[in-house]
């Protein structure tokens, strides 16, 4: 595994090549009308960075994962991973990546400990080193005492970790995580993040894929808003928000799930550039402070407010600033 420092912007006078390299990626796929999946991706990830792909459904980003990771042949331009091109040295990336792909590909007739054995082994590692490094991580990833179990025994929260586990179990440098939390419960999810907080910590370069805003804010040193194939910013959260956002969100609990009309009726208010859904009721995205509370609170009306904070913006508010659209639509 890679010691090299953790650094939130690529520094080029070390002379150590990017973890990730993008340039003029490309992937159209043919037919009428042609899908043009990922359509010219210009990005560089730094050693230690923990990096982000923000976008809706059908955005590009596990298309970018794909050919990043050497399952998807670009139809243009290049993807360099430590400095090795992924179309030509294919062999040496594999070795030097971990993945973890939108769906479950863990071996469900082996134990969560064979499934970590057998990918050591697979890599080349000892039959002696491949049972230690399975027992490690159990034990790092808190599946120890369920290691005889078989994937189909287990939550998809421990599924999720087995999956993390065995994508670094071969001491990779980068590791590719697409939509690492999805279909998670919150509680998963958290365990999940601080998970992979500490393999940033160890030196590992993270990029992740997903449609959830508040895992990119909280997780990411950096985030590419992704969207049509294409990245429309990209910059650490906090530089998104502050030049692409809303000045201000205004959180609403409500005692039941907001109907059609409240949102609506939100959306039309002065200054409103977003309504979105929350767990607990509707988030009200503004470009200006001034008399919305007062606003918000009467066009609630009797729709059964429990509590209201007011918050910073979102990376949700980016992009809808951006595009017009909500992550979901
Ligand atoms: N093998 C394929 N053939 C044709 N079109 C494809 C293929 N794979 C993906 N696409 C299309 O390319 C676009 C990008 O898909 P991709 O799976 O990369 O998006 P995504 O951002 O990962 O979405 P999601 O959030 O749903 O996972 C979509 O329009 C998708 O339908
Ligand atoms: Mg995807």
């Amino acid at each position: 595994m890679t010691t090299l420092p953790m650094s939130p912007t690529l520094t080029t006078s070390t002379g150590v090549p990017p973890a990730l390299e993008l340039r003029g990626l490309r992937k159209i796929y043919p037919g009428t009308p042609e899908v043009r999946a990922v359509d010219g991706i210009d990005l560089t990830v730094a050693p230690g960075e923990m990096f982000g792909l923000l976008g809706p459904n059908g955005a590009g980003k596990s298309t970018t994962v794909g050919m990043c990771t050497t399952r998807i042949r670009p139809s243009d331009g290049r993807a360099m991973v430590t400095g090795l091109d992924v179309v030509a040295d294919a062999a040496r990336v594999k070795r030097r990546i971990g993945v973890v792909t939108q769906t479950n590909t863990l071996d469900r007739s082996l134990t969560l400990r064979e499934n970590l054995r057998y990918h050591c082994r697979y890599f080349g590692w000892s039959i002696g080193d491949s049972r230690q490094r399975a027992d490690e991580l159990l034990e790092r990833f808190r599946l120890l005492d369920r290691a005889d179990a078989f994937p189909d025994q287990i939550s998809g929260g421990m599924a999720q970790r087995l999956q993390v586990a065995r994508a670094i179990a071969h001491g990779p440098e980068v590791l590719f995580l697409d939509e690492p939390t999805a279909g998670l419960d919150p509680q998963s999810r958290i365990a999940l993040w601080e998970l992979v907080g500490d393999l940033r910590s160890d030196g590992l370069t993270v990029v992740l894929t997903t449609h959830y805003m508040e895992e990119a804010d909280q997780l990411c040193d950096r985030v590419a808003i992704v969207d049509h194939g294409e990245v429309l910013v990209c910059d650490t959260p906090e530089r998104l928000k502050e030049l692409h956002g809303a000045a201000v969100a205004v959180e609403l609990t409500l005692e039941s799930p907001p109907d059609e009309r409240l949102v609506a009726r939100l959306a039309e208010l002065p200054d409103v550039v977003g309504v979105e859904r929350t767990a607990g009721g509707l988030r009200v995205l503004a470009d200006e402070h001034e008399g919305l509370v007062a606003r918000v609170v009467v066009a609630v009306g009797d729709a059964g407010l429990r509590d209201l904070s007011v918050q910073g913006s979102t990376l949700e508010a980016v992009f809808i600033n951006l595009t017009g659209r909500d992550l979901r639509e």
